[in-house]
């Protein structure tokens, strides 16, 4: 795998990528991220990734140099150029350069960057035997605050301080819940429990990410002739579920066997969690665009 990166319209070696110090993402978190998987040499759900960077590009009122075509050509080079197998791509957009907030002082257009090293998140183990959760008193944002369906860089901070409390807490991963106590999601990672068969996850207007994996897994899951039920749910909900797991680009499908000390049914993977970790596994293993 080479190190290429695609930096502001350029191909370069990822020690030749440099980024300005007044950079409003480094400056103020300004900016928005997609992480994306490339599963044998194909970026997965490209399109899903590229819309939901749009869409929150649209909405932080950040003028991309180029269209959403463009920019699929861009990742897609960048893959071909650093012989992707499967690896894990990054994009990262910030508006631009100039020291002071105020928007119009930036008189460059957005910085643009696209890398593919490779991330991941938990140990094999955790595969096999289940992660542990912990409930963090940090909260998603609130959208009168922020807008937790943009994958805002400057966001993250609410997200990386949640993940400092589950590492004091001894877990694998944090559980945060809305401002008003229901089920969100993890720092990294959409949740999933099952009752009696059927899967329940939290609703995207609760103010979760529209995980891209999220969404993936409910089609498998249906096409499996699963019932799947998006809603508003508490931690009893969860505490007393009979399986759960999570999903995310980095993740992928993981089983999740305790909360906040609560054994999830018998404290190891489910059988149904099994089955869609094999689905997905298969899903993407035959992905093609
Ligand atoms: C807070 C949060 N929720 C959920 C997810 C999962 O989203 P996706 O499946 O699109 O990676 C992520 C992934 O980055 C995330 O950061």
């Amino acid at each position: 795998m080479k190190d290429f990166v695609f930096l502001n319209g350029e191909f370069l070696p990822i020690k030749d990528a440099h980024i300005h110090v007044y950079d409003h993402g480094f400056g103020y978190g300004d900016g928005i991220f997609e992480g994306i998987r490339c599963y044998h040499g194909k970026v997965f759900r490209i399109d899903e990734h590229i819309a939901r960077l749009y869409r929150g590009l649209k909405a932080l009122k950040i003028d991309m140099p180029y269209g959403p075509e463009k920019f699929k050509e861009y990742m897609l080079k960048l893959v071909e150029m650093n012989e992707i197998e499967d690896s894990y791509m990054r994009v990262t957009i910030t508006r631009g350069i100039a020291l002071g907030l105020d928007p119009r002082n930036i008189k460059t257009e957005p910085t643009v960057f696209i890398s593919t090293a490779q991330l991941s998140l938990y140990p094999e183990s955790a595969y096999e035997n289940g992660l542990t959760l912990a409930t963090v008193s940090t909260r998603i944002a609130n959208p009168q605050v922020v807008e937790n369906r943009i994958k805002a860089t400057g966001k993250y901070l609410i997200n990386v301080q949640a993940k400092l409390e589950s590492i004091q807490q001894g877990a694998g991963e944090g559980l945060m819940l809305t401002e008003d106590g229901y089920l969100g999601e993890c720092t990294g990672d959409n949740l999933f429990f099952i009752k009696k068969g059927v899967i329940y996850t939290p609703a995207p207007y609760l103010g979760i990410l529209e995980g891209i994996t999220r969404q993936t897994t409910i089609e498998i899951a249906k096409g499996m002739g699963y019932e799947v039920v998006e809603g508003k749910f508490t931690r009893f909900d969860l505490y007393t579920a009979d399986e759960a797991f999570l999903t995310g680009t980095a993740a992928e499908v993981i089983p999740m066997v305790e909360c906040d000390k609560r054994k999830i049914g018998d404290g190891k993977p489910g059988e149904h969690t099994w089955k869609l970790i094999k689905a997905f596994r298969e899903y993407v293993k035959n992905y093609t665009y």
